[in-house]
């Protein structure tokens, strides 16, 4: 432990001790300790597969623990599920969104705890309510709506009004921010505030060292499924806590090198998406170049890029890779004219999570790596696995483990596994550094400027604005649905990108 103890007023409302848990070949938890009072912040950090999830969903009776115990006020507690524990006033928002497609966000918001009597649903009373909690979040979405018409923003959300709906006494949030707009995290950062204000006890989970900082009143620090340390609020430094998770420096920015610009290796002509008829969009990205793509949530960006893979129907326009104009939109195209698409939603389009890493990775890579014959190189398939596995840093015992049974980092890393094994000549990327750990983004950052240097184009969208500015080399800024304009070199700064991203001009 950082410092000792110094006696607070008030004790713990939820405190584990010793908490063990094994998966086959992973040692998840070991000997882990944790507490949190009522009317405290305390942040829980460490790299990809360090076991915060898993100590979470320990807490909250997903899972159970090997060894160890949880307290609640002192007292031994055991939640044998999830219902359990909101009955006890404990709630937990997952990493991985928990709701389900095709159900509305009122269904959603109250799934197997209906507002009614003798089996009979009272609707009018679960939209009425439904309506106050999407309020709390300050979510301004009809409840009627089906959850698949909400953006991964707006689905979050509702997971936090869904845990909000108990009377909570311990809030843990599991990365609630990883798909929020700024806006959206501003407004979750006050309720946060609010909630502690009340003496909710919260625990809360992140690799946005930023919000910790903010936000945090101690921070636990897990490594390797161990307690690594605990700071207090006034030793909680940016510096320190990525020592602390990784055991070595590592800088904040990412500086890049520049590369030299060849050709045009992709450009998009009088593109109009289905979201955004009205308006034709047109841009080129050259060899060598990473151009970022960013707006305000909403803008239009995963639109535009899954529209380019042809994932999303075009209503016009025309996609030239390399010189050559593809036929169809079809990502199948798309793929084989020399696009890579990262997208924004993993659980969804970018693994098959019933699979193994090596299936997931061999996936993209199935057309380079079958022979003339059509059989496939299992051999070519393992390799590229174990390469993509090494250059990633991807924690796991073997390249046949499941996908599922990665953390939530670790998924993130084996799509850009995939993609990067098929060394496309343009990779588009949505939030490529969704919830990685901050050692994993520099790596991603280099396998990005890898690829540029190869002579390969990189188009990547994302909110997360110093990741813009830190590596592209130039910046298209959308707002609602078209292109508001672009920056380039000692012209990409914050205020420049906002203004656009805001529909002003420069
Ligand atoms: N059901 C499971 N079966 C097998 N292994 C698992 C299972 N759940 C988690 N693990 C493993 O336990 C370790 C801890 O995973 P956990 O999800 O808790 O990490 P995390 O700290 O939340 O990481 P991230 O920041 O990437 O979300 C990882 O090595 C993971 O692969
Ligand atoms: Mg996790």
């Amino acid at each position: 432990m950082a410092t000792a103890s110094t006696e607070l007023p008030n004790p713990s409302r939820l405190s584990v001790r010793q908490l063990t848990k094994s998966f086959p070949g992973v040692r998840a938890l070991s000997g882990v300790d944790l507490d949190v009072r009522a009317g405290e912040v305390v942040a829980v950090i460490g790299e990809n597969g360090a076991g915060k999830s898993t100590l979470m969903k320990i807490l909250a009776g997903v899972q159970t623990q090997d060894e160890g115990e949880i307290l609640w006020d002192g007292h031994p507690v055991w939640f044998a599920n999830t219902r359990q524990a909101m009955k006890q006033g404990l709630g937990l928002i997952h990493q991985e969104l928990n709701l389900c497609d095709n159900l509305n966000v009122a269904e959603n918001l109250f799934l197997g705890n209906y507002p009614g009597r003798g089996g009979w649903i009272n609707f009018w009373s679960m939209y009425r309510r439904a309506r106050q909690s999407l309020e709390k979040v300050g979510l301004k979405v009809s409840p009627r709506l089906p959850l698949s018409a909400l953006s991964l923003g707006q689905q979050q959300m509702v997971e936090i009004a869904k845990a909000l709906s108990i009377d909570a006494k311990v809030l843990i949030f599991d990365e609630p921010t990883s798909s929020l707009s700024n806006a959206e995290a501003e407004a979750l950062f006050r309720l946060i505030e609010e909630l502690k204000s009340r003496g909710v006890a919260i625990v809360y989970i992140s690799h946005r060292l930023a919000e910790i900082m903010r936000l945090a009143d101690r921070v636990f620090v897990l490594r390797d499924g161990q307690n690594a340390g605990m700071l207090q609020r006034a030793e909680i430094t940016h510096d320190r806590m990525v020592q602390l998770m990784i055991g070595r420096d590592v800088s904040k920015y990412y500086v890049r090198r520049s590369n030299v610009v060849g050709d045009e290796v992709l450009r998009v002509e009088d593109l109009r998406t289905n979201a955004w008829p009205q308006h034709s969009i047109r841009f080129q990205v050259r060899r060598g170049e990473l151009v970022g793509i960013a707006g305000l949530v909403g803008a239009g960006r995963s639109e535009l890029l899954r529209t380019i893979f042809g994932i999303d129907r075009a209503v016009s326009g025309n996609v030239v890779v390399s010189g050559e104009s593809l036929k169809r939109h079809s990502p199948q195209l798309a793929m084989e004219a020399g696009l890579g698409f990262v997208p924004e939603d993993r659980k969804k389009e970018g693994l098959i999570l019933e699979s193994t890493i090596v299936r997931n990775v061999g996936l993209a890579g199935l057309l380079r790596n079958a022979h003339w014959g059509g059989w496939l190189n299992r051999g070519k398939e393992i390799a590229d696995t174990r390469q993509a596995m090494n250059d990633m840093r991807i924690k796991t015992p073997s390249p046949w483990q499941l996908v599922k049974y990665l953390s939530g980092g670790n998924q993130q890393k084996v799509v850009m596994g995939k993609w990067l094994a098929l060394s496309p000549q343009v990779l588009l990327m949505d939030e490529p550094t969704r919830g990685v750990d901050i050692g994993a983004k520099q790596e991603i950052y280099q396998l990005m400027e890898g690829l540029a240097a190869e002579g390969r184009g990189v188009l990547f969208a994302s909110s997360e604005l110093e990741e813009i500015i830190g590596i592209a080399d130039r910046v298209l800024v959308m707002h609602e649905g078209r292109l508001a304009g672009e920056v380039s070199g000692d012209q990409i700064t914050e205020q420049a990108i906002m203004q656009l991203a805001i529909g002003g001009s420069l």
